[in-house]
């Protein structure tokens, strides 16, 4: 955006392009959240299946109530709060910025209509651009923290729309259908070795990362060993022929109580049809793809298929110091399908960035050192530190630039509804 005093003439060139960059970014964000619901209808976005989702309409509104909240309340001089009342309906989980919508109630939002809610995003967006044109001086790490927030937020609604759609006796497509991929073989499983040692994980900068990447810090490693790719439907279909979801001595005892209470026996989205086994996607109900990685799989299902392997889950520690030396580079959101894809020929380590978020053996806990950000922010991910799993490495609906090596994602043992896989390690021999 161009500077409206311009007569001044002593800004330096960097600061303008700094306020240009920060804009550009801002907005190529906030669209990229407008351009995934294109295809969806006001009823499809007001509708919650489940209280671990949420509508489409309620994450474009409370992403943008990040942004009225956290930035343009504290720092644009003269700017009009939207709707005062949007506090309590878009408010996530702060405790420190008052009473909300219950969340498992967030469905029955339907007021304001989503073309409301789109006027809220444009009253915001307005505010942000007259904020950013002086630059980020001073709350660069918000923005980004806005930015990567509102990203989180894009999966989410991929996720939770696949969840509602796989409600729907119509199996609705989300993206346009494909056809059935031509069958590929995969390669057999191979591992990598890993010395190990004295080893350093975390975020040490430059660059935006979530409080929780931080601080860097020494790990100690015995050496090990990961899979080259992530496990298959057809492994997985293995798996289940030999009474993998029969079979208590795989399990861990939560996971056998869930198997037992939940009646599982397939991963989330499977179903057994005359036709075969069938699983709902973003592109619809279509057979199982046995080269393609299994998805939607609890870390209780992961942990089971492990012992059943001979193997077990990496540490998040492990993970990352593989993963560390390699670009960022993998199937991401944006590349056309929004599908989990068979791991590419190859040596070394492949799909460790996207495709399927890849369950750790790690608790999700505070490295040593950290510390949240003082204030409401610091609610964002320190107190979520206890029951939960770490996932790493990004999906098929990870937008592309997301992620990185140190992120840390996070969901509980029995969740299944994101796109969550499994790649093996072992001690080395
Ligand atoms: C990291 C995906 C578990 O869904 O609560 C969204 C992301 N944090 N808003 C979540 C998040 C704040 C978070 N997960
Ligand atoms: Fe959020």
């Amino acid at each position: 955006m161009e500077r409206s005093n311009e007569a001044a003439g002593l800004e330096s060139r960097t600061e303008t392009q700094t306020a240009d960059e920060a804009l550009r970014r801002y907005q190529a964000v906030r669209q990229a959240s407008e351009a995934l619901t294109r295809s969806l209808t006001p009823e499809d976005q007001l509708a919650q299946s489940m209280p671990d989702a949420s509508p489409t309409k309620w994450h474009l509104a409370h992403t943008t109530w990040f942004f009225e909240t956290f930035l343009l309340t504290s720092r644009l001089a003269g700017y009009r709060v939207f709707d005062p009342r949007f506090g309590f309906l878009f408010n996530s989980y702060y405790e420190a910025l008052g009473a909300r919508q219950p969340r498992p109630a967030r469905g029955l939002i339907t007021r304001p209509s989503l073309d409301d809610v789109l006027s809220y995003r444009a009253h915001v967006d307005e505010g942000m651009a007259r904020l950013l044109a002086q630059g980020a001086e001073g709350f660069a790490d918000l923005l980004d923290l806005g930015l990567a927030h509102e990203q989180q937020h894009q999966e989410l609604i991929l996720m939770d729309i696949l969840h509602l759609f796989a409600q729907s006796p119509l199996h609705p497509a989300y993206a346009p259908p494909r056809a059935a991929p031509a069958p590929v073989a995969v390669a057999p499983l191979a591992f990598v070795g890993f010395d190990g040692g004295l080893v350093e994980i975390g975020h040490g900068g430059p660059g935006f990362a979530f409080d929780n990447e931080t601080p860097r810090h020494k790990v100690f490693l015995g050496p090990y060993r990961l899979a080259d790719r992530l496990v298959t439907n057809g492994e997985w279909q293995a798996f289940m022929a030999d009474g993998g979801y029969r079979r208590p001595e795989l399990w861990l005892s939560e996971g056998w109580a869930t198997v037992q209470a939940e009646g599982w026996r397939a991963p989330f989205y499977w179903q057994d049809t005359d036709a075969g086994w069938m699983a709902m996607s973003l592109h619809g109900l279509r057979p199982i793809d046995p080269a393609a990685p299994v998805t939607h799989v609890s870390f209780y299902e992961a942990e089971a298929y492990a012992s059943w392997a001979g193997a077990r889950l990496p540490t998040e520690a492990e993970w990352e110091h593989a993963a560390a030396g390699l670009p960022v580079e993998g199937r991401f959101l944006g590349a056309g399908r929004i599908d989990p894809t068979p791991a590419p020929d190859g040596d070394g380590l492949r799909q460790m960035f996207g495709d399927a978020w890849e369950w750790t053996r790690s608790a999700y806990s505070p490295y040593p050192g950290y510390r949240p950000a003082p204030g409401a922010v610091g609610e964002y991910n320190g107190k979520f530190m206890a029951g939960q799993f770490v996932l790493r490495g990004g999906a098929c609906v990870t937008p592309a630039g997301h992620v990185r090596a140190s992120y840390r994602n996070f969901f509980y043992p029995h969740q299944r509804w994101m796109f969550s896989g499994v790649r093996l390690a072992m001690d080395a021999a």
